[in-house]
């Protein structure tokens, strides 16, 4: 039995806690795309955990795996796992041989493609090399976490990669010796440095074949759980092309990037994580958003009406949507109906979770996107160019709020203890979209999710 975790929207869905409240009955959690860009919170006996890379499970003592079609910094990982180390954890993970080895070049590469691309078509990615690592996946010339233990194919394998990445970094019109890039184009240095870290993988025993290893563990009877990163309208494919991220966090990635087949993925649960709003970090059209973040919101985006930015600013404060690093405030806006339907078809969701219904008890009146109008045709659903989804407007149904107060400890946690209103809106969803609701956020902690049905069930 499976159970894949997929972002609906746009990242940062609270798939994290998710996996957390579902993986209690989880053996195995992996990790099948991405890389170091996620930023995934659990929060466990009252402390927050926020992990980039490592898989959310490994809080509750899980075996994690990062699977085939991740992209690794082997710096971070071993950053992460010494962090979680120091904090009491014993971290037990699993590295798939054939998962991609982030470089430092990559770091260095993502940075000034973003320059290059300027306004209009960068995409504020989150600058840990994930786009260059994958281009290298693809063009044959990277570097896999098999590598870093056979040293000599190591080398062979860095030295192209490393001179095409200095003739690119050339391209650019930047020196790849100059200080600021630290030596991440110095062959020796890089090159002593992964044979250090190959080292370290080797003695832990962390390196395996991802899919034999995951298939030895099903026959064992082990409860596999897939956690997806980023979300389905970051896909490479079924996403805001070219705003989106490298790889495929739809739930078809689950197969590709782990090394089972597609049939087991589909015959387990495949859940829907949505938040009870829309956000957005980085550039590209979001059509329900509210307000504006300067340097974000694409040109004629957002409502940038003085009650569009108030409600904004109310949604992003009780919503907590400030970056974690660096406090910049994130691009918010109204729960989007045809992005759901759109994230329903291509991830095959059999339930969805809603998030932060708590965040909504702030507002008197509630808008959801219902659908869209182009070109004066109504629409229920995405078009298939970005610049088309750019000029979608789209038309609301009013919902009546709910009372903060009524969210207290003494409510009841069942689906019946939620204030009416709430219900209300929970069932719009699900009767719009086919999908059952089989949890509700009302709150970061553990506690603080209603279960109406297992994934496990
Ligand atoms: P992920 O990337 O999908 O794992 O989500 P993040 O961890 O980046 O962002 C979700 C944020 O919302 C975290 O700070 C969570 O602790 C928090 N969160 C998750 N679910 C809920 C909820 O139902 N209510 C509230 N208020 N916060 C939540
Ligand atoms: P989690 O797993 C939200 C966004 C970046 C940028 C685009 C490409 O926490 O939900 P990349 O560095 O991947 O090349 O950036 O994708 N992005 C995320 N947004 N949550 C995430 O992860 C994200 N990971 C990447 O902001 O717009
Ligand atoms: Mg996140």
């Amino acid at each position: 039995m499976t159970v894949t975790i997929v972002g609906a929207q746009l990242g940062d869905e609270g798939k994290g806690g998710i996996v957390d409240v579902f993986g209690e009955d989880a053996d195995v959690v992996v990790r099948y795309q991405g890389g170091d860009n996620a930023g995934h919170t659990v929060v466990h006996d009252g402390e927050e955990f926020a992990l980039s890379l490592i898989p959310s499970g490994i809080v509750r003592g899980k075996t994690g795996v990062l699977g085939n079609g991740c992209v690794v910094n082997p710096e971070t990982l071993f950053e992460e796992l010494d962090g979680l180390a120091e904090r009491g954890l014993d971290p037990s993970l699993k590295l798939a041989a054939r998962a991609h080895v982030i470089l430092p070049y990559h770091r260095v590469l993502d940075g000034l493609e973003e320059l290059a691309k300027g306004d209009e078509l960068s995409a504020g990615t989150t600058g840990r090399g994930i786009g260059p690592t994958y281009e290298d996946k693809v063009g044959r010339r990277g570097v896999r976490i098999g590598d870093l233990l056979d040293a000599a194919l190591l080398r062979t394998r860095l030295e192209y990669g490393l001179s095409r990445a200095r003739r690119m970094v050339e391209s650019f019109d930047a020196d790849p010796d100059a200080a600021r890039f630290e030596g991440a184009f110095d062959l020796e240095a890089v090159y002593e440095r992964l044979v250090g870290l190959g080292e370290r993988m080797a003695a832990a025993e962390m390196v395996v074949n991802c899919g034999e290893y995951l298939e030895a563990r099903r026959a064992d009877g082990a409860r596999l759980m897939f956690e997806g990163a980023q979300g389905t309208l970051l896909d490479i494919d079924h996403g805001s092309y070219p705003y989106v991220t490298s790889s495929s966090p739809t739930a078809g990635g689950a197969a590709v990037g782990s090394g089972l087949g597609p049939g087991v993925i589909g015959e387990g649960s495949i859940v829907g994580i949505v938040k009870a709003y829309t956000s957005r970090v980085g550039t590209g059209p979001l059509p329900t958003e509210l307000g504006h973040v300067e340097d974000q919101t694409p040109d004629g985006g957002g409502d940038r009406s003085e009650l569009g930015s108030r409600l904004a600013t109310q949604l992003r404060d009780a919503g907590g949507e400030y970056g974690t690093v660096t406090g910049r405030p994130r691009r918010v806006g109204w729960l989007d109906l045809p992005m759901l339907r759109h994230a329903c078809r291509a991830n095959g969701f059999t339930s969805i979770v809603v998030n932060h219904v708590d965040t909504m008890a702030t507002f008197d009146r509630i808008e959801v996107g219902e659908s869209y109008l182009l070109d004066g045709t109504e629409l229920d659903t995405l078009p298939p160019t970005t610049e088309r989804w750019a000029r979608c407007e789209a038309t609301y149904r009013t919902f009546e709020g709910w009372d903060r107060e009524e969210f207290g400890p003494s409510m009841e946690m069942d689906y019946e203890g939620l204030p009416a209103n709430a219900r209300t809106y929970l069932e719009y969803i699900e009767a719009e979209l086919g999908v059952p609701i089989s949890a509700i956020g009302v709150g970061p902690k553990r506690r603080e999710t209603i279960v109406r049905r297992s994934p496990w069930a």
